[in-house]
């Protein structure tokens, strides 16, 4: 890792996710103010990487954070972080962190969320949506979870393009450093509909591999505009605690 150790962007520049392991490998943290895909198969562990990116963000560098659900419904998010000790509820009634439901009503059921997206899907209105918490929490970090749900509803690539690009350059405008991810199902594609990883700033990706008669998680930053970063796969856990990657190991095994 000490050959890019001297080449990155100044702290202050930096939005540490705080995940065990991963700003090492990145000189301290995501860029502030950009779009990133965090892709990964099923199961990979996105949501989880995503939900401690928030968590940290607000508990240990006091930036608050907006978590746009669109696959999984707001309390089933709570349920899953707090099995981390994560409690968004007191985030959420600290007016520290908004949850919006965009899944609910997407399948036809109630919601009694704070937050909810109409449906039909549109994504002016959430993005109308998030510019308005971010005006009332004064966010500085962003998730949308996931891109891909979103990318189904466009169906066309060249749309879907369009419309990731413009909610992306929206986050960044608004002063938030986000997290889109991106359901993939496999490792030799980046993005799922081909166009996701380019209308954001930088991808990482995350593996869970068969081999033989177990699976492997490991994760890589596949890029990061105007940011040296390790080139390598690392492996990583889920732990009690949430991911811990391992920045100085590094998967060698061809799958
Ligand atoms: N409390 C926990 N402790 C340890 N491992 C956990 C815990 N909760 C979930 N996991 C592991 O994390 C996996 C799910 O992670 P996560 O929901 O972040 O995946 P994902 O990449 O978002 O998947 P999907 O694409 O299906 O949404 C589970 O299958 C399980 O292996
Ligand atoms: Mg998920």
């Amino acid at each position: 890792m000490d050959e890019f150790e001297n080449n990155y962007k100044q702290e202050e520049d930096r939005s540490p996710t705080g995940v065990g392991g991963f700003d090492e490998l990145c000189g301290g943290g995501l860029l502030r103010d950009r779009t990133y895909l965090l892709s990964g198969t099923s199961g990979a562990g996105k949501t989880i990487f995503a939900l401690q990116f928030i968590y940290n963000g607000i508990t240990k560098y006091g930036e608050n954070g907006i978590f746009v659900a669109t696959e999984e419904r707001p309390e089933h998010i709570r349920e899953h972080a707090l099995s981390f000790n994560w409690d968004l509820q007191a985030l959420e009634d600290e007016g520290k962190l908004a949850i919006i439901d965009a899944a609910s009503t997407k399948i036809g059921i109630p919601s009694q969320e704070k937050y909810v997206d109409v449906r039909p899907f549109d994504m002016r209105s959430m993005m109308d949506q998030v510019i308005m918490i971010q005006e009332d929490i004064d966010a500085k970090r962003a998730v949308v979870d996931s891109s891909t749900s979103i990318g189904f509803y466009l169906q066309d690539p060249a749309k879907i393009r369009v419309e990731l690009l413009k909610l992306a350059t929206t986050l960044e405008i608004l002063g938030l450093t986000s997290l889109m991810t991106c359901e993939i199902v496999d490792d030799e594609h980046p993005s799922r509909f081909g166009v996701e990883n380019f209308v954001t700033e930088g991808t990482i990706a995350m593996y869970y591999k068969r081999m033989e008669n177990v699976r492997i998680r490991s994760m890589e930053i596949y890029k990061m505009r105007g940011s040296d970063h390790s080139k390598k796969i690392h492996p990583y856990d889920i732990t009690s605690e949430g991911i811990v990657i391992h920045p100085h190991e590094e998967v060698y095994t061809v799958f």
